[in-house]
């Protein structure tokens, strides 16, 4: 299995991805707001590039429209893109329409390939399963900020690829996928600290958005994947053989973000 980490948007057109499993990560905060109205039960999550293709498919009580820019609400939107707002009473049953600065165009360039599938921190373990069972290799994009580079999206990136090639020595890594997984190992177990760490995660906290960067930094509390089929990504649940693949191997020491 050959492994490949796009550190940052810039390095998505030269990434491979045809042929491949992709999984598209933007810790804060569009996967994680994604595997969240997943756990919520909504139907699917459609990524869109901009505000006027999210409301050429508002479409009555089926279809929920959410995102933001700069990380605040849309104005108009349903909702916004923490988390905590995809509840089921908003969500279950409906179809998620997704626009958001740096995420969505990671989640569209993903599902260019063989199979893709949204991954975050919070079902860090259940995408890494997923991806090891599709029996390809992978790229992961990380969604980045504003086609820059984000320290939180790399670290979730090498948590994913010491997931994917534990007990496979045969992995073949690129050098992006060697420096994240580097990264990822130095802060498995103290996921926190990305909040004083990652100049993103400070922004959404002079956005007053702390519970957000709580949420989005907890680490596999759901076993959901959002996996991409007929035009959104919709839920999927590893089997057992997928997340033991998977399994939480040595970067788990200590962690109980
Ligand atoms: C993005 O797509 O740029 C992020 O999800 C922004 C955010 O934190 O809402």
């Amino acid at each position: 299995m050959r492994v490949h980490v796009a550190l940052s948007p810039s390095e998505f057109a030269d990434a491979p991805v045809s042929g491949r499993t992709v999984l598209a990560v933007d810790v804060l905060r569009a996967t994680s707001a994604a595997v969240a109205a997943c756990e919520a039960g909504c139907r699917r999550v459609v990524p869109v590039p901009d505000e006027a293709a999210a409301e050429a498919l508002r479409d009555g009580a089926g279809v929920v429209l959410a995102g933001e820019r700069g990380g605040h609400p849309i104005p108009g939107f349903d909702l916004g893109n923490s988390p905590d707002e995809f509840t089921r009473a908003r969500v279950e049953g409906r179809t998620v329409v997704l626009t958001t600065t740096n995420g969505t165009a990671a989640m569209m360039r993903a599902t260019t390939g063989a199979a893709a599938a949204l991954a975050a921190l919070t079902n860090l373990t259940a995408a890494a399963g997923w991806a090891r069972d599709q029996g390809r290799d992978v790229t992961i994009l990380c969604a980045g900020d504003n086609g820059a580079f984000s320290l939180e999206d790399a670290v979730c990136a090498g948590l994913l690829v010491a997931r994917l090639t534990d007990g496979v020595p045969a992995a073949e890594l690129s050098g992006g996928a060697e420096a994240a997984r580097a990264l990822g190992l130095h802060y498995a177990g103290r996921l926190p600290r990305l909040a004083a760490d990652s100049s993103w995660a400070r922004r959404l906290a002079h956005q007053a958005r702390e519970v957000d960067l709580a949420a989005c930094l907890r680490q596999d509390v759901s076993a959901m994947v959002p996996v991409f089929a007929a035009g959104g990504f919709a839920v999927t649940r590893p089997g057992r053989a997928g997340l033991a693949a998977g399994a939480p191997a040595r970067d788990q020491a200590g962690s109980g973000a």
